[in-house]
């Protein structure tokens, strides 16, 4: 529910809401901690309590672990002390940014085990949806799975594959790998489907909608299916893809990308509702509900 990690550098800046003025060379700014009002911090508590009620039903038990190892219930976190515990954890640590980064900088801070986070938070009419990601997306979407060595390990090989897909020209084909398993990724669980991804597990409506609903697909992660396939950034998706474990994904992603970029250019992209004959369709979906307005 917010744009797109693939931004244009230097162009998308003046369009974003984040406050600029101050960045270092990277993008990073301090996160302000001290300046947050007993508003912003009530907020957090109310988006926390509400996402943390749906979560033990629908979200992956990695993601639920994480979250409580983090103990951020409180109010908005201080990055500096969320980032002891996941130094600790896997040797992440977070930085503060004003919003969206330049891709260039957001491959940077991957490929050095850090992850950017925004440090605003939304204001009260617009709890359920948000055009870019605020603190409560970056941070309680993206941080708890960053404890878990595997997935944690996963981001930074993304990271460094980023500057690599720059340089061979494969960004829009990495950047639905980012979108489908980083942002809206489920995995299949003894329990059944579960969701990871940071984009529906900081979204009250996505959180239930991509576990109960008939409408979308839910497909097994094949790597050139996921990068082949195109993605809205303006509703709930209609296809998801399921891993079977956090390993499927580091595994498939450790080859040599170069062959893949130059094949995935002469094929055509695929749409976000298509299944194909190859697929392993977990549920095809009926792609019939009204999703945001519902
Ligand atoms: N293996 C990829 C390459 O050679 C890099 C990568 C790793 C990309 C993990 C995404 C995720 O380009
Ligand atoms: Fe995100």
């Amino acid at each position: 529910d917010f744009a797109t990690r693939v931004t244009d550098s230097g162009k998308t800046d003046t369009a974003l809401r984040g406050d600029y003025s101050h960045v270092q060379p990277d993008f990073t700014i301090d996160q302000g901690w001290d300046h947050y009002t007993s508003a912003d911090h009530a907020m957090w508590r109310t988006l926390y309590d509400r996402q943390s009620a749906l979560l033990p039903r629908y979200a992956a038990p990695e993601f639920l672990e994480g979250l409580t190892r983090l103990d951020v219930r409180d109010g908005i976190p201080d990055f500096r002390r969320a980032s002891e515990v996941l130094d600790k954890a896997t040797g992440w640590t977070l930085v503060a940014v004003p919003g969206l980064i330049p891709e260039r900088e957001f491959f940077e801070h991957l490929a050095a085990r850090r992850f950017p986070v925004t440090n605003w938070i939304r204001k009260p009419e617009e709890m359920d949806y948000l055009v870019e990601p605020d603190v409560f997306h970056d941070f309680f979407g993206h941080v708890p799975l960053l404890t878990h060595p595997v997935f944690a390990d996963y981001l930074q090989a993304y990271g460094i594959g980023g500057a690599k897909a720059i340089a061979l020209n494969g960004q829009e084909h990495l950047a639905r790998l980012y979108w489908y398993m980083v942002e809206f990724g489920l995995i299949n669980t003894k329990d059944g489907l579960r969701a990871y991804g940071a984009g529906m597990l900081s979204s009250r409506g996505e959180t239930q909608f991509c576990i109960e609903s008939p409408s979308p697909n839910r497909i097994g992660f094949d790597l050139e299916r996921v990068m082949r396939t195109q993605y809205r950034i303006d509703d709930y998706q209609q296809t998801y893809f399921v891993l079977d474990n956090y390993e499927q994904l580091m595994n498939a992603t450790a080859v040599d990308f170069t062959p893949l970029y130059a094949r995935l250019r002469t094929l055509p992209p695929i749409s976000p509702t298509e299944v194909l004959p190859t697929d392993r369709v977990f549920t095809l979906g009926t792609q019939g509900e009204g999703h945001k307005a519902a």
